[in-house]
Formats: structure tokens, sequence, C-alpha cells
């Protein structure tokens, strides 16, 4: 009997210790997609992580910043203006004529979401 308890509990055990830990967030299709975008329109001007100033400032959680740029003024819809529109909003001490107003022309409406998306994962 006591052979059955043991061997029970030794099942238990590895199944327990079988389970893995909670997986770490990952990147979705359209964020996988927006980070290729970025690094292809948006990476020799800013960088996405730390305080780097490559020309324009890091986005390093500009999900979180964004919401406190502009009064009552969500995260996604002032990403979505500095993209559509740099000059409306230009960040203190960048010069405002610097970022492409023509980014909103050379992305195209699938790569202009993903982009948006991906800049949302930056907290
Ligand atoms: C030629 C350089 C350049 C490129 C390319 C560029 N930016 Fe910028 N960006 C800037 C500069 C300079 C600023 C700060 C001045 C301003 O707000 O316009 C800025 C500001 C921003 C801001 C506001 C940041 C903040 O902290 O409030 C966002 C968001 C942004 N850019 C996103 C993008 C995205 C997304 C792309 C690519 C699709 C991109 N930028 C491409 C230069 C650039």
């Amino acid at each position: 009997m006591l052979r059955y308890v043991i061997a029970i509990l030794i099942v238990l055990l590895a199944a327990c210790s079988s389970f893995a830990p909670p997986p770490v967030p990952t990147l979705s299709p359209l964020e996988i997609q927006g980070r290729s975008v970025f690094e292809s329109y948006c990476s020799r001007c800013h960088s996405a992580s730390g305080e780097t100033v490559v020309v324009g400032p890091s986005l390093a959680g500009i999900a979180t910043r964004g919401m406190n740029r502009i009064d009552d003024m969500d995260s996604e819809t002032y990403i979505r203006s500095s993209i559509l529109d740099p000059s409306k909003y230009a960040v203190d001490g960048f010069p405002a004529d610097v970022m492409p107003a023509s980014l909103k022309d050379e992305l195209s409406k699938g790569d202009f979401e993903a982009v948006v998306a991906y800049l949302l994962t930056l907290k």
C-alpha cells in the first residue's frame, strides 16, 4: 500500500514540476509587423528602448507617456497624431520640422495600423 502512495506522490510531484512558468507576453502578428515597419521607417530617428536620442526622442514607454503629453488625449490618439501630423505637437526641446510629414503617405494603411499597435506595446 505504502508503495502505491509513494508512487502516486512521485507522479504528482513530477506533474507539478513540469508546469512551465507563465509565458512572457509575446507580440501579436500585427505588433511584429509593426516592429519591422518601425525598423524600416522610424528607427533611423527613434530608439525603442532606453533614453537614447537618435534624432527624435526615444519612444520607450510612449504607450504610457503618450497619455500625459496633451490634456485629455490618450496615448493611441497621440501616437496617431504624431505620425499623421508631426509638427502639430512638437516635443519640447526638439525641432518641429524634422519628423517627415510624408510618412503618412509612405506607409500603407496596414503598416500604419501595425506601427501604432507596436508602439502601444512600449509601456
Ligand atoms: C527624420 C527623423 C524622424 C523620423 C524618420 C521619424 N521621426 Fe518621429 N520624431 C522625430 C522628431 C525630431 C520628433 C520630436 C519633434 C516632434 O514631436 O515632431 C519626433 C516625435 C515623434 C513622436 C512623439 C514622441 C513623444 O515623446 O511625444 C512619435 C510618437 C513619433 N515621432 C513616432 C514616429 C514614428 C512611428 C515614426 C516612423 C513611422 C517616426 N516617428 C519617424 C523625428 C523622426
